[in-house]
Formats: structure tokens, C-alpha cells, sequence
């Protein structure tokens, strides 16, 4: 069958302009049984346009495996492993997964309690709330008045030894009514947006990247970013900023000898910007709050930039510092008119490009308000491939 693609439809709060190639819509293929023909036709609209919607769509644990697999046939465990070692119970995304018995690859994530469920008797799920994670909170009045902030923006991936998965798929399975919340960013703008219930919020990694004036996208070429080992762990204590988009210098880190034992060899460090393997576009892939230091490569032979920053290179491990680098390159994606909040049908699946997007959960439940979702996502065979020679000559 032809693979039919629609753009996603979009709130009255994004730019148009900015949105000409990301997100569609897909029809006339079944997800759960793909000819090797319609998923290579999959594949590719998922590269060129990042995220991917199904509607009313009947998927098995075990199918949505299959459709991720599929992107990156090589990949076996769950994106953070599968196994519930000591280090994961003490990272602070364990109380956020539930793993389906028979797929463990597929995680069950949502709110509210859960019942015989895919071989699970019950399950208490919570949607994470900003009042755990941020520095400062909205307050119960302005909760009350429909008031919430973006939690967590990020990458899916362990950001140590394991590899960031290529692909996430969420599928809602109950997805609760109620009324719209707005977004405040509290970062001193004003900036607000207006989001659906428990949307999931996604920005562009290529928009990121492209809006970034030169000096920066200088400095984006050049730069890798080394994560912290353990990074869920060592961040465990610490709070993040107002807009999610990182972590407050309160030097409650934990220290590297205080971390469950890691090795060098398994620390991650990441080119700041990802090639796009079908678009050859530049993404700038960083999950700023896992981010320990910066390396910053010299400014290439014959690189003209006035007033580049580090021309002669750098190894930046001031936190603050390399905090402050990221949040300047990445605060201006965020944006409202740059953000894409989805409205969760029951049984959308949405496939996303975890190397091309960064994405978070939003708003706040009721206890009540019960929602299943099945995520998963696959521990890449290989690493993201950064810039080009070609890419640094003309961006550096
Ligand atoms: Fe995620």
C-alpha cells in the first residue's frame, strides 16, 4: 500500500514557517505488519520529518517491539537496559517505568492506578511533576487555576554505556479528558503556552541548530559534550531550571566517588550536533541536564569568524560555565511559537526521532485521571555520527 503523509495539524501558538517539514501524519500502512517496502517508505518520512502520528491504531507490546526494532535491527535492550540493576533503582527515572512482563523492552508509563494490564496485576503509575524536579514551583493556587511548566526536556537515552536509541514509539492506550493547562516558563520573558492535557511537547533539534546566530553555531560545530557517569544517578538530588531545559548550580550533584562504581571507558561524549542520516541536516542533539563538560575543538585552518568563541579550543568543566553555554544555544528552540504540543487521541502512536528531537512531558494529573501509554525505544547499535569536515568548514 502507498504511504500517505499530512501534516500535523498545529496550535494557533506555533509558526507555521518553522514547521514546514516536521511532524506528519501517516496513512494507508498498518504499523503492526509492515512490508519491508512500506517501512523503508516509513523510515525515511520518519528522517525527514522527525516525528510521525497514527491514528486508531491496535498495536501488541510485542509489534510495537517489532516496529522499533525495525529502525535499527541490531538493537536489543530497552534504551536505559532492561535490567533493574542497583544503579537504575537509585536513578530518578525508576519510579517512572513499569516494564510490560512478556516485552521487556516496552515500558508502561502514565498515571493513576492500572489494573491487570499485560501481565501486570496493578500498577501505581505517576506522571512526573515539575514539583519534584524544579527549583521553584508554581503555586497549589495557580496549579489549581490550570498553571504547569514543561518537566524534563530531553533525549531518551542512558547517556552511559548505552547508546541513544534512533527511534521512540508511544503508543496512548486510555488518555484522560480535561481541561487545557498553560505552560509558564517563569524564566523572567513572560512566556507562556497554552497545551493540551498531558501533552507531550517535542522542538526540533534542526531548528535548534538553525536559528542559532553564526557565533554559535560556530561554537555548536565544534563542541561534543561529555555526560556525567551515571547521569540520572548523579543528578538524583538536583533541581532543574523553571523551564525544564536543565540544572540549577547548587552544587548538589553527587560526587563522582559517591556514584555507583563506573568506567571511563562507558562515559559518554557526544557530538553537540547530529547528522541526519537521510537529510544530512545538523541537529543539535544535548540533553542539557545529564551535561558535565565541553570539549571544544580549535577553529579549523583559515576560519575567519570575528569574536569566535574559544578559537584556539577548549575543555570546559566549570558547570556553571558549560551550563550557561548550553542554555544560551538551546533556550531559544524552546520558545512557544517553536514548540509542538501533541494532543494525545486515544490509540495515537507516535513515532518519534530521538537523535533529531527534543521532547517533555508537560502539565499535571489528578490521581484520578488514569492514563496507560506503552513507550519504547532500543539501545543503538552505534553512535550518533556527528558533523562533517564539510559541515565544520562551512559552519565553524
Ligand atoms: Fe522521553
Amino acid at each position: 500500500m502507498a504511504i500517505e503523509l499530512t501534516p500535523l495539524p498545529l496550535p494557533a501558538s506555533a509558526d507555521p514557517s518553522k514547521f514546514s517539514d516536521f511532524g506528519r501524519e501517516v496513512k494507508g500502512i498498518n504499523p503492526g505488519s509492515l512490508s519491508e517496502d512500506d517501512f523503508a517508505q516509513l523510515r525515511d518520512a520518519l528522517y525527514k520529518h522527525d516525528a510521525l502520528l497514527f491514528r486508531d491504531v491496535t498495536l501488541t507490546p510485542e509489534q510495537q517491539y517489532a516496529l522499533t526494532k525495525a529502525f535499527d535491527p541490531e538493537s536489543e535492550s530497552y534504551g536505559h537496559g532492561n535490567n533493574k540493576t542497583q544503579s537504575t533503582k537509585k536513578s530518578i527515572l525508576h519510579p517512572d517505568l513499569k516494564t510490560i512482563p512478556r516485552v521487556p523492552q516496552v515500558q508502561l508509563i502514565g498515571n493513576g492506578t492500572v489494573t491487570n494490564h499485560e501481565g501486570l496485576a496493578s500498577a501505581a503509575l505517576k506522571h512526573p511533576s515539575h514539583t519534584f524536579f524544579h527549583k521553584t514551583h508554581v503555586s497549589e493556587e495557580d496549579s489549581a487555576a490550570g498553571i504547569t511548566r514543561f518537566y524534563r526536556w530531553h533525549i531518551d537515552a542512558a547517556l552511559y554505556e548505552l547508546r541513544p536509541p534512533r527511534v521512540t514509539t508511544l503508543y496512548g492506550i486510555t488518555v484522560p479528558n480535561g481541561a487545557s493547562q498553560t505552560v509558564r516558563y517563569d524564566d523572567g520573558t513572560g512566556d507562556e503556552l497554552s497545551v493540551p492535557l498531558g501533552t507531550t511537547a517535542f522542538v526540533s533539534g534542526h531548528t535548534m541548530f538553525e536559528i542559532l546566530p553564526p557565533g554559535l553555531k560556530s561554537l555548536a560545530v565544534r563542541s561534543k559534550v561529555r555526560y556525567a557517569p551515571h547521569p540520572y544517578v548523579w543528578m538524583g538530588a538536583a533541581h532543574a531550571m523553571p523551564t525544564g531545559l536543565g540544572i540549577e548550580n547548587e552544587g548538589l550533584e553527587l560526587p563522582l566517588d559517591e556514584l555507583p562504581s563506573w568506567e571511563a571507558s562507558k562515559v559518554m561524549t557526544l557530538p553537540v550536533l547530529w547528522k541526519n542520516p537521510v537529510t544530512g541536516n545538523l541537529h543539535f542533539q544535548v540533553h542539557p541536564c545529564g551535561a558535565a563538560e565541553l570539549l571544544v575543538d580549535p577553529l579549523p585552518t583559515g576560519a575567519t569568524h570575528e569574536g569566535a568563541l574559544y578559537p584556539d579550543g577548549a575543555h570546559i568543566k566549570d558547570l556553571k560555565e558549560v551550563r550557561e553555554l548550553l542554555y544560551k544555544m538551546q533556550r531559544p528552540a524552546i520558545a512557544p511559537e517553536l514548540v509542538y504540543p501533541h494532543d494525545w487521541k486515544e490509540r495515537d502512536l507516535v513515532l518519534f526521532h530521538n537523535r533529531g528531537v527534543l521532547h517533555t512531558v508537560v502539565g499535571a494529573f489528578k490521581p484520578d485521571q488514569v492514563r496507560a501509554f506503552h513507550q519504547c525505544n532500543l539501545a543503538a547499535s552505534d553512535s550518533p555520527a556527528g558533523p562533517t569536515d564539510e559541515d565544520v568548514k562551512k559552519y565553524a
